[in-house]
């Protein structure tokens, strides 16, 4: 298990990202999840852990996460899977529990899932008594090589998507891209047409690769580690060269809402 371990981190290919205010370490490699206590142990000195997850990924995922960390384990809070939950009124549940659990300033955040766990849970940890550490370990796709990379985080309200938020950067990102192994078909696709953006925006030799490769991700038992890596490593390369040229969105980073203007129209048009 140790030997597994050091091996799933030897593998591992560290990609500090220069940011100018903020640096997160980013880490992807498959096996990670199982391996990441190091890391973590690192990234959070003597910090008191809680896991943010939803109930689909928290039992696939969150038990062995928490025996990766150091004891006493984490505790875990779930919200219910899905973009509904990403509201104030989740945000405010999972606060009150974290003060009535006695969670200090000594304390940090370790979200685990998908885009919706990310962006509540960095929200909770950007606002959690003025600001406590968060980890992003992305489950899905459009997490790994998007959301959890970048510093945004927030919560969906009635005139929009990610109108109240706040940019608080993780201290790590770990991308375990094995977890795309249970991830449906259709999320998978959702986070491909992300690459396919990268790609276009950014990267042609991506977009050639994508093209040529995309049968073996886009696939019912999901991709094989050496193809889920590389995909993962350079779309997560593209974003992080952008945000690291314009952190708060004032110039190049627009390049990133390439298509998600009118997308995020279309689903309020379509309820
Ligand atoms: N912060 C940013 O920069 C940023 C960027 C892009 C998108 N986002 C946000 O991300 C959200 C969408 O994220 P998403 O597409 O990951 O959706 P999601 O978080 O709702 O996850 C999709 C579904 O997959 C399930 N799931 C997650 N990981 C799984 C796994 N490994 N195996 C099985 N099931 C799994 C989840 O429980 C959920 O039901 C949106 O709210 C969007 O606004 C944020």
């Amino acid at each position: 298990m140790v030997a597994q371990a050091n091996a799933a981190r030897a593998s591992a290919v560290a990609m500090p990202l220069a940011l100018t205010l903020h640096g997160s370490r980013i880490l992807v490699g498959a096996g990670l999840l199982d391996a990441c206590g190091a890391e973590l142990r690192e990234a959070l000195p003597r910090r008191r852990l809680a896991i943010i997850s939803d109930d689909t990924v928290a039992p696939l995922y969150a038990a062995r996460l928490r025996a990766a960390c150091d004891a006493p384990a984490p505790a875990l809070f779930t919200i219910p899977a899905g973009e509904p939950s990403k509201t104030r009124k989740q945000w405010s549940r999972l606060t009150d529990e974290l003060l009535a659990a006695g969670y200090g300033r000594d304390s940090a955040i370790l979200a685990l899932g998908g885009g919706v766990v990310g962006d509540l849970a960095g929200f909770v940890a950007a606002t959690y008594l003025r600001g406590i550490p968060v980890v992003q370990l992305p489950t899905t796709l459009l997490a790994m090589i998007d959301a959890a990379v970048g510093g945004k985080t927030g919560v969906d309200t009635k005139a929009g998507k990610n109108l109240v938020g706040a940019f608080h950067h993780p201290v790590l990102v770990v991308a375990d891209p094995r977890a795309l192994r249970t991830l449906p078909l259709a999320h998978l696709r959702n986070g491909l047409a992300e690459a396919v953006k990268h790609g276009v925006i950014a990267s042609p030799a991506d977009f050639v690769w994508l093209a040529s490769n995309v049968a073996s991700i886009a696939r019912e038992s999901g991709p094989a580690d050496e193809v889920a890596e590389r995909l993962v490593r350079r779309n997560i390369q593209i974003k992080a060269d952008v945000v690291a040229r314009d952190e708060r969105e004032n110039g190049v980073r627009k390049i990133l809402n390439f298509g998600h203007t009118i997308g995020h129209a279309l689903e309020a048009a379509s309820g």
